[in-house]
């Protein structure tokens, strides 16, 4: 039987517990799910590519079915450079649609064949974004839960550099602090 190909692009400027909630999804009903970050030269990321990418690899380590890629130009070329044939976007709360439904019709409209596989994430990560979590945390609030721990704790370092200084002279201090934060419960491929 052909396996079935699907992508999930964005730009995971960083990854949340929403994503790994959608990937976690993709991976169950697709057969290879391709994690696909945007290269992009026009935004300036709080985190580079290489960072993303490390961020997301592990947090994927546990699905065998799912890789991490980068890619710039049109996603639908990308798509079918690696042999996709769906792409996966998360779909949280009305406003969503429409952003996503234009996206989906510009791409059905340059590549009819790929379909677009819209998924919702778990309730819990509904009102979760990227950029609401880059602001609570450059405000100094709170992400515990939003992020895995990991992420969350690059973020910390990535706002305070004197966090990383710390951490690198006593790694101790560093796996207590992110010993700390909620772990990620769920099932895992
Ligand atoms: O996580 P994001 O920022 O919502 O992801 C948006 C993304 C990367 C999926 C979108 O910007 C995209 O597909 N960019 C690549 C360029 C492209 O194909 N543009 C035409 C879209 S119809």
């Amino acid at each position: 039987m052909k396996k079935v190909i699907a992508i999930y692009p964005g730009s995971f400027d960083p990854p949340t517990n929403g994503h790994l909630d959608l990937i976690e999804r993709g991976a169950n009903i697709f057969d290879e799910l391709i994690v696909a970050i945007l290269r992009n030269p026009e935004k300036h990321p709080l985190f580079s590519l290489a960072e993303r990418r490390l961020m997301l690899e592990s947090m994927t380590t546990p699905f065998r079915n799912v890789r991490v890629e980068t890619f710039d130009g049109l996603t639908v070329d990308y798509a079918l450079r690696v042999s996709a044939t769906a792409i996966l976007r998360g779909i949280r709360a009305i406003s969503d649609y429409e952003y996503e439904l234009q996206m989906a019709l510009m791409n059905r409209k340059m590549h009819p064949e790929l379909e677009t596989v819209f998924m919702m994430p778990a309730e819990q990560y509904s009102y979760l974004s990227s950029r609401l979590v880059r602001e609570v945390a450059q405000l100094g609030g709170s992400i515990q839960g939003l992020v895995p721990s990991m992420v969350e704790q690059r973020l910390r370092e990535k706002l305070d550099p004197a966090i990383k200084l710390k951490n690198a002279r006593s790694p101790r201090a560093g796996k207590a602090e992110i010993g700390k934060t909620e772990k990620r419960t769920g099932k895992r491929k």
